[in-house]
C-alpha cells in the first residue's frame, strides 16, 4: 500500500492538535533526550517530524553549531516548519521530503540524508503509521555513526485507551481507529515488533519504560485524549467508518465523565533508547 499520506490527514485542524500534543509530552520528550545524551553540537535526525513541533525544541538544543534533519513525506508540515524556523533564526534545522515507509537503496539515503554519522535519531508516532517499519529501522540504523543513539516513543497497546466506569461509546471508537490505521497499512501496536527489527539491524536496547498514565478527566494526559476525541472522530465519518449513533454513544460517555468522578487510561506508549554499536 502506498505510504504517501497521512492518514490523519495534514489539514489545520491536526497540525494545531499536533501542537497542542506535542506541548503535553514536551517534558517526557526532553527527559528521553536527556537520558539518550542528545546535546549542544550534535547532528540529529527527526524521523515524521510532522510540522514539526519537536524538531524546533531540538534545534534548539543542538544550538547554532549543531544540525537537525527533520524528515516527513507531508510538504504541508515541512513548509509549516520551516517557517517557524526561519522565524526563529534557527539556520542549523533543515528539512527533507521522503517517503520513511518505503525502503531507500544505499545511494538514495547516502544522496538525501547523507554518509552514516548522524549522533542521534527521535522518531515519535510515525513506525505505527508506516507499512514497512522495516525499511524505517534499516533507514535509521544506517544513519548513526557508531554509538549514535534512536530514541522512539511508540505504542506497544493501543487498545488500553480506556475510560472508566467504561462506556460502550469510547470502547467502540478505540476499535474502530485501530481497525482503520490497520486497513490504511499501519500497526499501532508497533513497538513490540520494533525490538526484533533493530536487532536484526545490529542495535543494541540501552533503555526502554512505559509512558502510560492512568488520570482523572482533568489530568494533562487525559486531556490529550479528550482533545484527539474532539477531532478524531469526524475524519472516521468522513472515511464512513462512524455513524451518528457511535457518536452519540462516544458523547454520552464524554458527558458522564464531566459530571463523574472518572479515570482515563491512555494508549500504552513506550520508550525505547537503541544504540549502534561501536564497530
Ligand atoms: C502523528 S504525526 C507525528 C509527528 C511528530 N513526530 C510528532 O511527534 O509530533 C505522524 C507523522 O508521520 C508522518 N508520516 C507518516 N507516514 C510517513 C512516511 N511514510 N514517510 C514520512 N513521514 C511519514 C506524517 O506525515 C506525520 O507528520
Amino acid at each position: 500500500m502506498s505510504s504517501d499520506t497521512y492518514v490523519l490527514g495534514t489539514a489545520e485542524i491536526e497540525l494545531q492538535r499536533l501542537g497542542r500534543q506535542h506541548a503535553i509530552w514536551r517534558d517526557d520528550t526532553l527527559a528521553a533526550w536527556d537520558r539518550a545524551g542528545f546535546r549542544k553540537g550534535q547532528r540529529l535526525l527527526d524521523l515524521g517530524c510532522g510540522p514539526g513541533f519537536a524538531a524546533l525544541d531540538l534545534a534548539e538544543r543542538v544550538g547554532a553549531e549543531g544540525t537537525v534533519l527533520a524528515i516527513d513525506n507531508a510538504p504541508p508540515y515541512l513548509q509549516h516548519l520551516e517557517q517557524q524556523a526561519g522565524a526563529r533564526k534557527l539556520t542549523q534545522l533543515r528539512t527533507l521530503a521522503l517517503d520513511l515507509g518505503q525502503k531507500q537503496c544505499a545511494e538514495t539515503i547516502e544522496a538525501t540524508i547523507g554518509s552514516a554519522g548522524w549522533d542521534g535519531a527521535w522518531c515519535r508516532w510515525l513506525a505505527m503509521f508506516v507499512p514497512d517499519p522495516e525499511a524505517l529501522v534499516a533507514l535509521a540504523a544506517q544513519a548513526l555513526r557508531p554509538g549514535g543513539r534512536l530514541v522512539l516513543h511508540e505504542y506497544v497497546q493501543w487498545d488500553t485507551f480506556a475510560l472508566h466506569p467504561q462506556g460502550e461509546g469510547l470502547s467502540r471508537f478505540v476499535q474502530y481507529c485501530i481497525r482503520h490505521w490497520q486497513a490504511n497499512g499501519g500497526d499501532p501496536h508497533i513497538a513490540r515488533r520494533l525490538p526484533k527489527l533493530l536487532e536484526a539491524q545490529g542495535m543494541q536496547l540501552v533503555s526502554a519504560r512505559s509512558l502510560m498514565a492512568c488520570e482523572p478527566t482533568a489530568g494533562p494526559k487525559a486531556r490529550w485524549l479528550q482533545d484527539f476525541l474532539s477531532s478524531y472522530p469526524q475524519q472516521l465519518a468522513a472515511a464512513g467508518v462512524w455513524s451518528q449513533a457511535d457518536q452519540q454513544a462516544l458523547e454520552a460517555d464524554l458527558e458522564h465523565a464531566q459530571h463523574h468522578p472518572s479515570l482515563w487510561v491512555t494508549p500504552a506508549l513506550v520508550e525505547q533508547i537503541w544504540e549502534r554499536p561501536a564497530a
